[in-house]
């Protein structure tokens, strides 16, 4: 039987609509669900989705795609490259695992609310596939580290993270619960899809694929692209429906909608993204910077596609782009300090080598980070021997980040970077503490959506980590000895600068 071709019938099939005679369309699309804002099934209709595929299409792709994947890690299994990885890599292993498997099998969840509550026949049919993509990465992901499960625990977060409270597991849930797993399906659409695919995740894959086959790791190279390819795709569900809000009237709610997941995206990013780039990749291998690739790959893209489709910049982008400068260092600086709290090895990535990087990369890195940061640190090393580096008291997290709340050290007037400042809320009797000016913007947009959560040093404060010590914490973490992470390098990096002080001596 010939087949017709699929321009011939797919606009047809898939707008197909019911007009609902036993229920009212608010029934069938309640707005809780929906998030249409009002706009009815007419408006809907002129959605657009800019790829189309079908089943059949789907299918035979997304098969041949899955057999490409695994058969170059069943073929790869017995080369045992990550035993002799770079440990700065299997460290980006570790943590890419344990921060997104399981949230990407959660984003299934998510595209089925599109696929089910979007009123566009077209986003419907696309989240539809987008549902079967994430299912896909999150089988995909916890399937890849198990075979490294013997050689560290560490790979098992890749399963055991998010049922966890440890604290980056708390900021990320608190990131994709606000714009994944509690969002209709138009904020879905432009959340997930449009502002964090669209602008950061993309690219991110595109970024890791490269990196991978950079490092020599050919299997998790082609699993990043792989899934990249289904990204790349499911990605274009939000533009359309960007497109039919601005045009009918709802410019604002869209922008409000993308401003906050931009923002958030962003402070993800800096906390994974950055110190895996500018620290943890071997300098060798290093690309581009952290700093490089956000302008030219992510915030420069997408201003592009942002004001291409018709919306505005945040109003916040050159607080963002300045932050360039500060929001990375800060975390590497925090999570190596307190490296016992992650679930991956964390390099110091300080070597001379790596500081005249760094200083060639961000210009005044020395006379702040490098000496107000790092160096006591490596004088009490020298002097001490590898001692605590965990704080006394818990750091002030951000109650929409959830993330300390960084700043630059020695910072002056005239100095790359930011002073350390809280920008602080009091809403309904409580006190509530921010990292910038626009992480307090998000809360004041709904206040009710994020109230009652408590950061991890509110918990702590209110007596619900017990007993309220580095122990009690790491056990709240349900990090156990050989989860916990420690210094990547076991403190062998120590060793260039004990050379130098003898040579000054
Ligand atoms: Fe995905
Ligand atoms: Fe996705």
């Amino acid at each position: 039987m010939a087949l017709l071709d699929r321009a011939d019938w797919y606009d047809i099939a898939r707008d197909t609509n019911w007009t609902p005679k036993y229920v009212s369309e608010d029934a069938l699309f309640p707005e809780e669900q929906s998030g249409a804002l009002g706009l009815p099934l007419e408006v809907w209709e002129n959605y657009d989705e800019p790829y189309k595929v079908t089943y059949r299409e789907y299918v035979r792709t997304q098969r041949e795609k899955d057999a490409g994947v695994y058969s170059v890690k069943a073929a790869l299994q017995r080369a045992n490259f990550l035993d002799q990885a770079e440990p700065g890599w299997v460290s980006i292993l570790k943590l890419h695992y344990g921060a997104f498997a399981t949230l990407e099998a959660m984003a299934s969840s998510a595209e089925s609310r599109m696929a089910r509550f979007g009123k566009a026949g077209g986003m419907r049919n696309m989240a539809t596939f987008g549902s079967l993509d994430e299912n896909r990465h999150g089988q995909i992901q916890l399937y890849f580290p198990h075979e490294h499960v013997h050689r560290s625990r560490q790979f098992d977060w890749a399963t055991k993270s998010m049922h966890t409270n440890e604290w980056a597991v708390v900021a990320a849930r608190h990131l994709f619960d606000d714009i994944m797993a509690g969002r209709d399906a138009v904020g879905v659409a432009l959340m997930l899809t449009f502002a964090f695919e669209t602008g950061f995740s993309n690219l991110q894959f595109l970024g890791l694929a490269a990196d991978a086959a950079q490092a020599g790791d050919i299997s998790f190279s082609n699993l990043a692209s792989s899934i990249q390819t289904d990204e790349a795709r499911h990605a274009q569900i939000g533009g359309p429906a960007v497109k039919i809000l601005i045009e009918n009237g709802k410019k604002d709610e869209a922008q409000r909608l993308v401003d906050i997941a931009i923002w958030r995206a962003w402070t993800l990013f800096a906390t994974v993204t950055g110190p895996s780039m500018d620290y943890y990749t071997p300098l060798d291998r290093r690309e581009k910077s952290f700093k490089e690739f956000m302008q030219e790959w992510v915030f420069g893209q997408f201003e592009r596609t942002l004001l291409d489709i018709g919306l505005e910049r945040p109003w916040y982008w050159d607080t963002m782009l300045a932050d360039l400068d500060t929001r990375h260092h800060g975390m590497h600086a925090g999570i190596w300090t307190f490296h016992k709290s992650v679930w991956w090895d964390v390099p110091p990535g300080i070597s001379r080598a790596e500081r005249a990087w760094l200083e060639e990369k961000y210009p005044g890195w020395e006379e702040t980070w490098g000496a107000h940061f790092w160096d006591p640190i490596i004088a009490r090393f020298l002097k001490d021997g590898p001692v605590e580096t965990v704080l006394p008291s818990m750091v002030q997290l951000c109650n929409m980040a959830q993330v300390p709340i960084t700043g630059t050290p020695g910072w002056a007037p005239g100095k790359t970077g930011r002073p350390l400042q809280d920008f602080p809320l009091e809403h309904e009797g409580r006190l509530y503490h921010f990292g910038s000016a626009v992480d307090r913007w998000i809360f004041q947009q709904n206040p009710d959506r994020y109230k009652d959560h408590l950061s991890v040093a509110d918990r702590m404060v209110a007596g619900m980590i017990q007993p309220p010590t580095l122990e009690g914490l790491l056990d709240y973490f349900s990090l156990k000895e050989g989860e916990w992470g420690e210094d990547a390098l076991s403190h062998s990096w120590l060793e260039e600068y004990r050379q130098e002080q003898a040579q000054a001596a």
